[in-house]
């Protein structure tokens, strides 16, 4: 499988599986399936609910033989209510607690937006600590220091816009290698990808298949209807159609699935290749539709609007 390469000469292959809203009670059956069938990048989080089964279906693996810890390649996130310099050790020791591994590959600021450290998700204004309080640099000393402890091998951010990661850039020691953000057929985040290339961050996508859909078809990936002729005329699923757009442009995918065939399917994406006009024909689609609008995190009083949060395009 096609990789992206780090300054470090580390490896993440470029599609992995995804864990968001993968009940505790499938994602052991999941992973140890997607591992089964050669998948070697798990992308988890802390507010997930479910690294402690991620890292059961981790170990089991590797006690059959299948996987060596080192040939995979494991992500999380640190959760809105650890930002803070001191907070970051905590809660990286509790996720490699859950996972039951020594060390990360990769470890994300999850978003530019912090909670106060008993509240793990927002019901008021107040729950929210504003970043002109506690700066997202603050956090990244933490998030520094774990790298340089060795308890990951690389940090990075998600759903950071151009102006969070210029705020950053000259407050930082080691620059953020990874934002992972929502990408897909429908919000190809051009520029971010532009200004990304520049800064030499990586991009990886999230929600590439489009999060299950929205009620509306208009605004679909898997019923779009460049994206169904596309798949048609390649004899391969649409799901596959919109994973191999992403991959073609260099950006990781972390489709998520519970499901044996579809885990299975997603893999097999990386074999379906697009010829620079059919890459041109997904670009277009482009209707800047975000299924993860970031509006939950809108309260009367509170600091944060998804405008702000998605800021400078
Ligand atoms: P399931 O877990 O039942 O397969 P995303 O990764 O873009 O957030 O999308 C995840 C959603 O898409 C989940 O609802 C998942 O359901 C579904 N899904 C995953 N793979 C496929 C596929 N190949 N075709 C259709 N739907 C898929």
């Amino acid at each position: 499988m096609k990789t992206i390469k780090f300054k470090n000469h580390d490896e993440m292959p470029i599609l992995g599986l995804g864990t968001f809203r993968s009940q505790p009670n499938e994602v052991y059956d999941a992973v140890l399936t997607a591992i089964k069938e050669g998948y070697r990048h798990i992308d988890c989080a802390a507010i997930y609910g479910n690294e402690s089964e991620v890292g059961d279906a981790i170990q089991e693996a590797i006690k059959q033989g299948i996987v060596k810890r080192e040939n995979l390649w494991v992500t999380s996130k640190l959760w809105n209510n650890s930002h803070g310099q001191e907070n970051v050790l905590p809660a990286l020791k509790k996720t490699l607690e859950d996972l039951k591994l020594d060390y990360l590959d990769l470890y994300l600021v999850h978003w530019p937006v912090a909670l106060k450290h008993d509240i793990v998700m927002p019901s008021k204004g107040d729950d929210f600590i504003p970043l002109s309080e506690l700066p997202i640099s603050e956090t990244w000393k933490g998030m520094e220091s774990v790298l340089n402890e060795g308890l990951t091998r690389h940090i990075g951010v998600s759903n950071f816009n151009t102006k969070d990661l210029e705020n950053l850039w000259d407050k930082s020691n080691h620059k953020p290698e990874v934002n992972q953000v929502e990408i897909h057929p429908l919000l190809p985040q051009n520029e971010l990808l532009e200004y990304s290339n520049q800064k030499g961050i990586h991009l990886t996508a999230y929600a590439p298949i489009g999060s299950g859909g929205n009620a509306e078809k208009s605004i679909s990936i898997l019923e779009n209807q460049t994206i169904l002729k596309l798949a048609e005329e390649k004899n391969c699923s649409p799901a596959q159609i919109a994973l191999a757009w992403n991959m073609a442009r260099n950006i990781s995918v972390i489709p998520k699935s519970t499901n044996k065939k579809r885990i299975a399917q997603n893999f097999n994406a990386t074999a379906v290749e697009l010829s620079n006009e059919e890459i041109k024909e997904i670009d277009d689609i482009n209707l800047s539709h975000r299924f993860i609008d970031g509006k939950f995190w809108e309260f009367e009083g509170g600091p944060y609007t998804a405008e702000g949060i998605w800021g400078a395009k």
